[in-house]
């Protein structure tokens, strides 16, 4: 009997080991190291013509045709521009995020809205269970969206080359195993292999591949970090349980760009597009409320409003808290220092919370002046109008700096309604004829003392 070759794995970064250790040197994780069987054989099925090509020669840079990527439009408008404009022919995607978020839901619902033949194949659930969840999602149907349900690669390539699908989704990575090793589906070796076999499968016949990519305790991917490496782009499907949006971002796309953002609502039936987030992020108040502010900040290239509110109240333990959600908590220490030092307020010994409504969290440094002005709202306990909205980035001497793309910034907010401006008057705003007033300030006492007069 041949000798059957093991390799040692940690489960939760994929290190390989020669043999068995405790706790992993790369991850530090305890006990995830486990014997995988390795044991090649020759046989790859996708088929072997890639040694029967000819060798490839290197070529000068003006020799090289160009040939421009040609994408399927997906007929979602979220995921399109995520993307970078459709999806990539002969490109592999992997689509990762917690169980329950929404990764079966959306590449259902975008198998039965693209104009391509799909095969969407599933190790999760019985093609029953997906016809009951297509029927929820009542979408015009898609009659070229073949569901079968397999694990194995190999019969998967069988079905592929009888059916000749023009776009391939897996749902998910880690239920597929391949008969070339024999370790158990789900673990390091198997889904380096079969994601190996499946980006073949894609560069040689240049359909796209759509994998559901399961993620571990920290939120990566689970399964080998060179997983991520392999494919073209990397999505990340995040939100919140409690709060029905969903937000897909790219982590790595090699045909676009990385800071675009597409958000969804998880509906009953199904997942739809929010094209003006602005709608869902700030709340509709009859009565204006203390420590409320609107921030202009951007995502990737499209503006978007979002509310800021902050309380602050006499801390009632010896030492004040400071806490945050969907905001940076060293950027609050921060600025409250400079609230402190540069214009004098005393909010040593507050309490100060400050919340991103809409279970978002935003880096853009743009949305300092409402922080800014959230925080004195609430500590002085006058409401700012809400009619007004703010895009300025705050600096430790205490002033107000400019910030990117002003000028998209102040157009989002004339063209939803919003009557007043605040930015710094370093900006360059070259767009001159706006039908919104718009608040030059330098320094925090200066947008203080226009806001509150
Ligand atoms: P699912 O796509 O199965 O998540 P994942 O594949 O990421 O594990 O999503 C399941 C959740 O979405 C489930 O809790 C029910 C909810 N859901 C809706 O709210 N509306 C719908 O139309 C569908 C199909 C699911
Ligand atoms: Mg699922």
């Amino acid at each position: 009997m041949a000798k059957v070759k093991t390799t040692f794995f940690c489960q939760n970064c994929g290190t390989q080991y020669p043999k068995w250790v405790g706790q992993c040197k790369a991850c530090n994780e305890w006990n995830t190291v486990i014997e995988e069987i390795v044991e090649k054989q020759e046989k790859r099925s996708w088929k072997q013509t890639a040694n029967t090509k000819q060798a490839t020669k290197p070529l000068r840079v003006d020799e090289i045709l160009l040939n421009p990527e040609e994408r399927i439009i997906t007929n979602n408008k979220e995921l399109d521009t995520v993307l970078g404009g459709g999806l990539v022919k002969g490109s592999v995607t992997l689509l990762g995020g917690e169980p329950g978020i929404g990764k079966s839901t959306l590449l259902l619902q975008i198998a039965l809205q693209v104009n391509q033949k799909v095969l969407y194949v599933s190790g999760e659930e019985s093609q029953s269970q997906i016809k009951m969840r297509a029927e929820r999602l009542n979408k015009k149907q898609n009659t070229d969206c073949l569901i079968l349900t397999e694990t194995n690669t190999q019969q998967i390539f069988k079905n592929i080359e009888n059916i000749t699908p023009e776009v391939l989704v897996i749902d998910s990575i880690q239920t597929l195993y391949t008969n070339s090793i024999e370790a158990s589906p789900g673990s390091i070796s198997q889904i380096r292999e079969t994601s190996a076999e499946l980006i073949k499968f894609a560069k040689e016949t240049a359909t796209p591949v759509i994998l559901i990519g399961h993620i571990n305790k920290e939120g990566h991917i689970a399964g080998p970090k060179i997983l991520e490496h392999m494919v073209d782009v990397v999505l990340q499907f995040e939100g919140d349980r409690n709060h029905s949006y969903r937000i897909l971002r790219s982590q790595k796309n090699r045909f676009g760009s990385t800071a675009e953002l597409g958000i969804y609502e998880m509906l009953s039936n199904g997942l739809r597009e929010v094209s003006n987030p602005s709608e869902i992020l700030i709340s509709k108040k009859d009565a204006n409320l203390s420590g409320i502010a609107i921030a202009s900040t951007l995502e990737g290239t499209r503006p978007l409003m979002i509310e800021i509110q902050a309380l602050v109240s006499s801390a009632v333990y010896g030492t004040p808290q400071r806490s945050t959600t969907g905001y940076n908590l060293k950027r609050l220490h921060m600025i409250l220092a400079v609230l402190e030092k540069r214009a004098g307020f005393k909010l040593g010994a507050k309490d100060v919370f400050l919340n991103i409504t809409g279970g978002i969290h935003v880096d853009d440094p743009a949305i300092d002046l409402a922080v800014v002005s959230a925080i004195l709202s609430s500590n002085q306990d006058l409401a700012i109008n809400p009619n007004v909205c703010f895009a300025a980035e705050i600096g430790l001497a205490g002033e107000i700096r400019p910030v990117s793309k002003i000028d998209q910034r102040i157009n989002e907010a004339e063209k939803l309604g919003y009557k007043t401006f605040v930015a710094s008057k370093y900006n360059k705003i070259t767009a001159k004829n706006h039908n919104i007033k718009l608040v030059l300030v330098g320094k925090i006492d200066e947008a203080f003392a226009t806001l509150f007069a």
